[in-house]
């Protein structure tokens, strides 16, 4: 069913139906085409770093900084799609659609993968032509390409066929990540944009692909803070963090049957098999396993309404992304110092990757004002770079809008 259009996001989307309208103008169209609107959003995560591919727990909650397409149908088996941010618009045909192979590509790849990754799941897609416009930065680890991927994903599907589920299609959009881009990323990203629910965090498990709704408490907000310092999601750190974890559940496999993944090694099973790792993949393994853990209280402790535990759970956290995972950066640890000088600040620490970014803190409702002044004025003192602040809401999954 098509979500209405919130009253937010009016002058938004008549704003791209009508830039649709006026860049077809002219041009042959289908006689029963219509236009059409379908949304995704970006995602910030709570708590639960890295453990997506280690099948793991993760907390994400899609926001309201989102990816929209609006778009005509269209009788060839092709995509054409502008980029009103950048203007720029591009193309690709579904016949002979294969990997990319250059480092650095363009924006088009994420809606070209996911139309390869439909088509290798066996997924009807049809051509469009369309207008796309984000409010999600880029490279500040909030999905923006998950979003991209997830929003592609709806304007590509045949609406004759019946709908895969959500965690269907956060796996073949995570295809197009890892087989066509070449991200080797986890569930995470394409789950929260896929799977939101709105005024709720979703505890995922990786495992399983499963998502419960966890509801947010009213009196909390979700702030988040950019550093300005772009984060790298450089391929070659994520995924030799992700090797060394595969090599720590190789080498404790060997003495304990039966695990396949960090997932199923506990703190005792660690501590018994810590001196067969190297210093480094012990580390990382610490992280994961611990982090695991911090998942779920932190589930319970937002249930309870227990502030004093979410605020150690999140400076446990990034401490152990910073010392053990090492993944955090100057620029991250200050933001959080920063924040957590703020009266009002329950809980702040990195989110996603790292190597720059954001940070998310959790705000007595209220509070967001004097946060955002703090930061404005503090951490360039600090850093020399320039932040932004986005107070965000959780919001429902990808989906299509109705434009009648
Ligand atoms: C990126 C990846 C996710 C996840 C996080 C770290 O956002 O895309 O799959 O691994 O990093 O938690």
């Amino acid at each position: 069913m098509n979500a209405p259009i919130p009253a937010s996001g009016r002058a938004r989307a008549a704003a791209l139906l009508s830039r649709l309208e006026s860049g077809l103008a002219g041009q042959s169209r289908s006689s029963t085409a219509g236009a059409r609107l379908v949304r995704a959003p970006g995602r910030v995560n709570l708590i639960g770093e890295y453990t997506d591919f280690n099948l793991g727990f993760v907390l994400p909650a899609a926001i309201d900084l989102e990816v929209w397409i609006a778009f005509e149908p269209w009788d060839r088996p092709e995509v054409e799609l502008t980029s009103i941010e950048l203007n720029e618009t591009r193309s690709f045909a579904f016949a002979g659609l294969a990997p990319r192979t250059e480092r650095h590509g363009s924006w088009i790849d994420y809606v070209a993968g996911t139309a390869w990754a439909m088509i290798e799941a066996g997924l009807p897609v049809r051509g469009f032509r369309g207008v796309l416009n984000s409010t999600v930065p880029v490279g500040a680890g909030l999905s923006s390409s998950a979003a991209l991927e997830m929003a592609s994903s709806w304007a590509l599907a045949d609406p004759t066929a019946a709908r895969p589920t959500a965690d269907r299609m956060a796996v073949v959009a995570q295809r197009a990540e890892n087989g066509y881009v070449g991200v080797n990323c986890g569930i995470m990203d394409q789950f929260a944009s896929a799977a939101g629910s709105a005024g709720h965090a979703l505890l995922i498990d990786c495992r399983s692909i499963t998502a419960t709704p966890s509801p947010m408490p009213p009196a909390l907000s979700i702030v988040v803070c950019d550093t300005g310092a772009p984060h790298k999601l450089d391929a070659s750190a994520y995924n030799t963090r992700r090797a060394e974890c595969e090599e720590g559940v190789r080498i404790i496999a060997e003495r304990e049957p039966g695990v396949k993944s960090l997932r199923d090694v506990d703190e005792a099973m660690l501590t018994r098999n810590r001196n067969r790792l190297p210093e480094i993949v012990g580390r990382r393994c610490e992280h994961i396993v611990l982090e695991n853990s911090r998942v779920i209280a932190t589930v319970a402790a937002l249930r309870d309404g227990d502030l004093d535990s979410l605020g150690r759970l999140f400076a446990a956290s990034h401490a152990s992304l910073r010392n053990l995972f090492e993944v955090s950066s100057v620029e991250l640890d200050e933001m959080v110092d920063v924040a957590n000088s703020v009266p009002g600040v329950l809980a702040s620490r990195m989110t996603g990757a790292g190597f720059g970014g954001c940070t998310v803190s959790l705000v007595e409702r209220g509070a967001e004002e004097s946060l955002r002044e703090r930061v404005m004025t503090e951490y360039p003192k600090r850093t020399g770079l320039t932040a932004r602040v986005f107070n965000v809401e959780a919001v429902d999954g990808a989906g299509p809008i109705d434009v009648s």
